[in-house]
């Protein structure tokens, strides 16, 4: 395990976009797995001026995002489809069927699951896994008590994820009760995982996800068992870590 905490907000978008760049410029043809929420919209304004600078090309890069909310229509500002479009893949030049997202609307959902996991599988794997971590420990939508073995499947949103997001909505009442998400072993699957977090709210769950017994409670916590983990902090975030 990697440890960086930075000093500055600015200083941890530049570090966490650079790992990304690393890949690339290390891997042409990389498939990355990548995160929705507040934590890397920074990172993502950044991979985008390292594109700008010619300094990365996503020409030949494949992306799988870890979730998506069950009956969400892509279009809706609300998506996950839609906050990727906004804040990535429209400002760089990806080749839109290299980009999947889990597909809310899909007719079969379970369906939708296992093909997501076919298309990951038939190109080899997640080169890298880019992880967010929800408040109380979850990766992805993997929410607390979730096997280790699980896989892409529908899920169950915890309450308390449905209040976290509701910031994105009008009302709680608003947010989808369930969601498509990648499981914890697609995650495990992936060669490297770089962890991100930022704030003073998510200090205490990534400190216990790395310090505390492994243990299904803190979904992240899974993560010691991986031989190749980054994880890139703010300073707030990363105060417990001495
Ligand atoms: C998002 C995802 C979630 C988030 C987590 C943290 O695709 O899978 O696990 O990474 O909820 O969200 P933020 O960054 O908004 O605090």
């Amino acid at each position: 395990m990697r440890l960086v905490i930075c000093e500055t907000i600015e200083e941890f978008g530049e570090k966490a976009a650079q790992a990304i760049a690393a890949q690339i410029r290390a891997k042409s043809n990389s498939v990355l797995g990548l995160p929705t929420g507040d934590t890397p919209i920074r990172v993502y304004n950044e991979l985008v001026k390292l594109y700008n600078e010619n300094y990365i090309d996503f020409q030949y890069v494949t992306t799988f995002n870890l979730d998506e909310y069950l009956g969400m229509d892509k279009e809706n500002p609300s998506s996950y489809n839609y906050f990727m479009w906004n804040n990535l893949f429209r400002h760089i030049n990806i080749s839109n069927e290299k980009v999947h997202i889990p597909d809310g609307k899909a007719s079969d959902p379970h369906k939708e699951c296992s093909d997501y996991e076919d298309s990951i599988n038939g190109l080899g794997g997640l080169d890298l896994m880019v992880l967010g971590i929800g408040l109380n420990g979850h990766i992805g939508f993997n929410e607390p008590g979730t096997n280790f073995d699980s896989r892409t499947r529908v899920v169950e949103l915890a309450e308390s994820t449905i209040s976290a997001n509701a910031r994105n909505f009008n009302s709680s009442d608003e947010v989808p009760r369930q969601a498509i998400t990648m499981g914890i072993a697609t995650i495990m699957a992936a060669k490297k995982i770089l962890l991100l977090a930022t704030g003073e709210g998510k200090a205490q769950i990534v400190y216990d996800a790395f310090n505390k017994n492994i243990s299904t409670e803190i979904p992240a916590s899974v993560l010691q068992y991986h031989k190749d983990v980054h994880i890139i902090l703010d300073k707030e975030a990363g105060r417990y870590f001495k």
